[in-house]
């Protein structure tokens, strides 16, 4: 098991970033207003690129915002100390918001708002690399001693947010709701304007064919590899170490450079019984 965590509900959180005070206020006081729009995500799924392309979209392809303002300003997380402070003195929406929580510890008043949330899953394998890639870079908790190891911690569980499976399951019981909208990486990848009308479509925004592009362009890897505002690298060093590459590889299938044959047909085996009756088009773990 790794260490840095304070567990809240039975899911590891990482103390450097939650208190047990937030993540209970997160859920049972947090005041979710009905423009809100919220990216959800399991760790290293794609949360920041899905807040470029939001910010792009509110802003219409513009990157005036996203090249003058730090990702981290642009859009704050629900269950962190300083950001739900920020969040609450905002003026009213629509308001950028993040979260890594399960939904069963997400804002109840979720639930009787009308925010929207998009929830971005990616294959888990390709989770579990950069997860651990981030973790071996940063210096907030115990590195594994290999990827073996974080394999196993992995499929446990016992890593910070929890178990990917239960997150999933968790988050994909609200994908008949009006109020959610679940993305995959690999789509988002595969066809980025297409899914970014979708989410146009989701949020009722309606861009010109030449603001889809800007979105779409301004988004890409490499612009945002580029950008000092998204790259992580003019954070204050006490939240993040000098070496992390938040922005690594962008790839789809880079387990493979990674994971055994045996570690990855275990990790298969696994998750056809844990995600068993979901269908397939909507879990990517190819
Ligand atoms: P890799 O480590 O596989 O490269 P999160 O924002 O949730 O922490 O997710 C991080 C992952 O998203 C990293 O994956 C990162 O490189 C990738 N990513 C970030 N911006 C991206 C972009 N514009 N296009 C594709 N992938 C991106």
């Amino acid at each position: 098991m790794a260490e840095g965590f304070l567990w809240y509900a039975g899911i590891p959180f990482p103390t450097k970033f939650c208190k047990t005070e937030d993540i209970r206020a997160a859920h049972e006081q947090f005041v979710v207003k009905d423009k809100d729009i919220i990216t959800v995500t399991y760790p290293r799924s794609g949360t920041n690129w899905m807040i470029e392309i939001l910010c792009l979209i509110l802003s219409k392809g513009d990157p005036e915002w996203i090249r003058s303002v730090p990702m981290w300003e642009r859009c704050l997380s629900i269950e962190s100390e300083l950001g739900s402070k920020i969040i609450r003195d905002m003026k009213e929406g629509p308001r950028l918001l993040t979260s890594h929580l399960p939904f069963q510890l997400f804002p109840k008043s979720f639930l009787t708002s009308k925010a929207k949330v998009i929830y971005v899953l990616r294959n888990p394998k390709d989770v579990l690399v950069s997860r651990y890639y981030f973790i071996c870079q940063s210096k907030f908790m115990k590195n594994p001693e290999s990827l073996q190891q974080y394999d196993e911690w992995f499929i446990q569980g016992n890593v910070a947010y929890g178990s990917w499976f239960a997150h999933v399951l968790g988050w994909m019981s609200m994908r008949e709701s009006k109020s959610v909208l679940v993305l995959s990486y690999e789509a988002l990848k595969k066809d980025t304007r297409s899914t970014v009308e979708k989410i146009c479509q989701f949020l009722g925004k309606k861009l010109e064919p030449e603001e889809l592009d800007l979105v779409v362009e301004n988004s890409s890897f490499q612009a945002m590899k580029e950008n000092k505002m998204s790259n992580y690298s003019s954070m204050d060093r006490n939240y993040i170490s000098a070496n992390v590459e938040m922005i690594r590889k962008g790839m789809v299938g880079d387990w493979k450079n990674h994971l055994t044959v045996a570690q990855a047909e275990a990790f298969d085996k696994i998750f056809q019984e844990k995600m068993a009756g979901f269908p397939p088009e909507l879990l990517p773990c190819d």
